[in-house]
């Protein structure tokens, strides 16, 4: 029996001689690296002689590119699957590709699970998508492999559009905080070679990328790759400042035990780089973070942030929060939210704690009950929306820039981003996607700003 099973059939159909052409879609789950990811997966299609698809309704080939980071992540593949799998009006159901970390920490379970899967690839082997899906037509294709060759060198070019793009820089995790599982799905850390960076970046900024975000599941721990070697994150985005045609760059996401000062003083001397943080803390209880093994205190981590206002002052500071991780009491989580009151982040992720299978935390004893963990989630996404809330008040009166980047809801309205990541809504006629603005913000929302154009009109080029 094939993957697909004895009553559908898989579209495309077409003879054996002929190299299938078909309409592909990519949806993407979890962090910036899958989309990063799926967009490169879209690229690999693409030279191969798909097509995009505008929905999923329509494609032959559907990609999921899963997250596995909690549980309600990853179950979300199951229920996609589970509606692909239902044959359409004309008999056929798409080729289902299962991409991403469910696929690599849970791949002989899926095929368990999901006998209808066509392909399962993990994070690290996607390069060979075309090749799988070939291969599927002889029964399912399953590539989970860790190879030591890069599959960056193994993609085509990139074909993105748009004034904003992700580069990932930094592959993979060293930390193993023990409620996490990206050090088992996606390995150990990598960087890539300084001059493969360069060129890609070059060939966004060429398709009329504005703004690059640097990205990795642990971006600051960049060290220039093999090759290269010795070149941090900061000397990396020194040499990116120097394209003319780039205007903004930004990084996501750093630990704070790989925050240096070189990379800290770049926000004083890098005039394109954002000034904005992403400095996930998960728990403002140094006893709780010892039991994480996050290898900083509540106390270094806010050293860290003098440090990093001392070069910035206006500086955004972000962070990722998790509740109920076990063990944790009322009082652990009160330094929680103190030293959220601390801080005042500009914008900020915070989750449940999830029991993820393999990793250290799942059998702790003393597990959180889930009521005790909405609870928290609740107050602390309160105190959330009220530094997000003031930092957006205080930023009231600043004359900045905004990048555009997407078209609002109403005609002729325009979506942008102010250097602190805050998004504003423009009406300026002339204007483009693409173009900086300059604007006075004129009110704070709590996840948004208003702004006016200091230009109220673009003449266009
Ligand atoms: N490398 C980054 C974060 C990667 S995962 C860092 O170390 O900061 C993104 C976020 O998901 C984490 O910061 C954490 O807040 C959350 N997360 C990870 N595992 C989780 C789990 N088991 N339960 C709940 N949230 C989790
Ligand atoms: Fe996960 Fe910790 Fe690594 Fe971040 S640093 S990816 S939270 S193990
Ligand atoms: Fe999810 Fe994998 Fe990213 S588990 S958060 S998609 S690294």
């Amino acid at each position: 029996m094939t993957a697909a099973g004895a009553a559908v059939k898989v579209a495309p159909v077409q003879p054996e001689s002929q190299p299938p052409v078909s309409r592909y879609f990519v949806k993407s789950f979890g962090c910036q690296m899958n989309v990063y990811d799926s967009e490169r997966m879209g690229d690999l299609l693409a030279a191969d002689g798909h097509v995009a698809s505008e929905d999923v309704k329509s494609a032959d080939i559907v990609v999921l590119n899963t997250c596995h980071i909690r549980e309600r992540a990853a179950e979300k593949l199951y229920s996609d699957i589970g509606r692909l799998r239902k044959p359409r009006a004309d008999g056929s159901r798409p080729l289902i590709v299962a991409a991403g970390c469910v696929a690599q920490a849970e791949g002989a379970e899926i095929g368990r699970r999901a006998p209808d899967v066509d392909v399962i690839v993990g994070p690290l082997a996607y390069h060979r998508l075309p090749a799988l899906i070939a291969d599927a037509r002889n029964g399912r294709a399953v590539d989970t492999d860790m190879p030591a060759v890069s599959k960056f060198a193994h993609l085509p070019a990139r074909r993105h559009q748009g004034a904003a793009a992700f580069l990932t820089v930094q592959e993979g995790c060293d930390k193993f905080c023990t409620f996490c599982v990206v050090p088992y799905t996606r390995g150990g850390e990598v960087s890539r070679p300084v001059t493969e960076l360069l060129s890609e970046a070059e060939a966004l900024v060429a398709s009329g990328a504005v703004e690059i975000t640097l990205i990795g599941q642990n971006v600051n721990a960049y060290d220039g790759g093999v090759a290269d070697g010795e070149t941090t994150l900061a000397g990396l985005m020194e040499q990116l400042a120097a394209l003319p045609g780039l205007k903004r760059i930004r990084y996501t996401t750093s630990h704070p035990r790989d925050m240096t000062q070189a990379l800290i003083d770049a926000h004083a001397t890098n005039p394109k780089l954002m000034p904005y943080l992403h400095l996930p803390v998960q728990s403002g209880s140094t006893r709780i973070l010892k039991a994480m093994n996050r290898a900083h205190t509540r106390d270094s981590y806010l050293a860290t942030l003098e440090r990093v206002r001392a070069a910035r002052p206006d500086i955004a500071l972000s962070g990722d929060f998790i509740v109920g991780f076990p063990g944790e009491t009322e009082a652990d989580f009160r330094d929680t939210l103190s030293l959220v009151e601390a801080v005042g982040y500009a914008q900020a992720y915070s989750f449940k704690y999830s029991q993820r299978p393999g990793t250290p935390a799942a059998t702790m004893a003393d597990q959180v009950p889930e009521a005790v963990k909405d609870e928290r989630l609740a107050r602390l996404q309160a105190a959330l929306t009220v530094g997000s809330h003031a930092f957006n008040i205080a930023s009231v009166g600043r004359h900045t820039e905004i990048l555009l980047e997407r078209p609002g809801r109403k005609p002729g309205q325009l979506i942008g981003k102010t250097p602190w990541l805050q998004s504003a809504v423009v009406n300026v006629p002339g204007a483009r996607i693409g173009d900086l603005i300059p604007v006075a913000i004129t009110a704070g929302q709590p996840n948004s700003v208003e702004a006016v154009p200091l230009e109220p009109k673009r003449a266009a080029a």
